[in-house]
């Protein structure tokens, strides 16, 4: 049985008295929540404050990027182990938004994945198409290739350790939320794709659907058989709806 995971991915978000202020609704919100598993993942620099915050509590935290380099001379970067020193218990990698702007290829990412589980992190590895992809009926094409890297570079048992979130770059932050019919395709897709390495692995991974899930479609998205929970941007903002997508997730359980 996959437990579904609901990640807050606040992406360049926040402030000490935003933080403040949806940290403690969420608590209220969700301190009693056993079946799903929750997670925030702040901007690097709030971090330890978060961490702080939320010692004791039922919701983890994470990092959104982490380097492939374990140290030395990279401006600018975090490495895993600096993220596990602090306590945080997985990293988001492959983001849509770091591949497009940083420039990340599969490659990239699939050393990023390897230094962070390296490093005692459960990597959140993020696959999407774009709209031109979908359009051109390379979904699968593009989601396999991003894939690849990763079951390549790390190895399919890598995937005991790591979560997968299918996050369609047309439906983040658009409003455009895939149907859960096109979720679950990509999805089954994915497993399945897994499941060709290692059966065994693939009934056990978690994949999480990302792209404007909001209060009101995440029961739709978490019922379908191969979607494990979500990745949440805009809406992990927002204690209420973070809280009722969390709960959709439990409910689907
Ligand atoms: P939105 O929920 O804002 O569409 O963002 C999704 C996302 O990119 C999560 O990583």
């Amino acid at each position: 049985m996959r437990k579904p995971l609901v990640a807050g991915n606040w992406k360049m978000n926040g402030s000490r008295d935003a933080n403040s202020k949806l940290l403690s609704a969420l608590q209220d919100g969700l301190g009693d929540l056993q079946a799903v598993q929750l997670a925030v993942c702040p901007p690097a620099v709030y971090l330890p404050e978060v961490i702080d915050t939320l010692s004791g509590s039922n919701i983890e935290v994470g990092g959104q990027d982490c380097s492939d380099e374990a140290s030395g001379a990279y401006t600018g970067e975090i490495a895993g182990s600096m993220l596990t020193e602090i306590g945080c218990r997985c990293v988001i990698v492959g983001h849509s938004e770091r591949r497009q702007r940083q420039n990340e290829d599969s490659a990239w990412v699939a050393a990023k994945f390897v230094a962070a589980q390296a490093a005692g992190l459960t990597p959140i590895l993020c696959v999407g198409e774009q709209k031109e992809d979908r359009e051109a009926g390379r979904t699968e094409a593009v989601v396999a290739e991003q894939l690849d890297a990763v079951l390549d570079a790390a190895g399919v048992e890598a995937f005991d350790r790591a979560v997968i979130a299918y996050e369609p770059v047309w439906a983040i932050g658009t409003g455009l939320t895939a149907t859960p019919e096109q979720a679950q395709e990509v999805h089954a897709f994915i497993r399945n794709r897994v499941a060709g390495r290692d059966p065994r692995v693939a009934a056990e991974l978690r994949i999480l659907y990302g792209g404007s899930v909001k209060a009101d479609n995440a029961a739709g998205l978490f019922g379908l058989a191969d979607i494990d929970g979500g990745l949440i941007g805009g809406a992990s903002l927002d204690a209420d709806a973070f809280i009722a997508i969390a709960r959709a997730a439990a409910e689907s359980a």
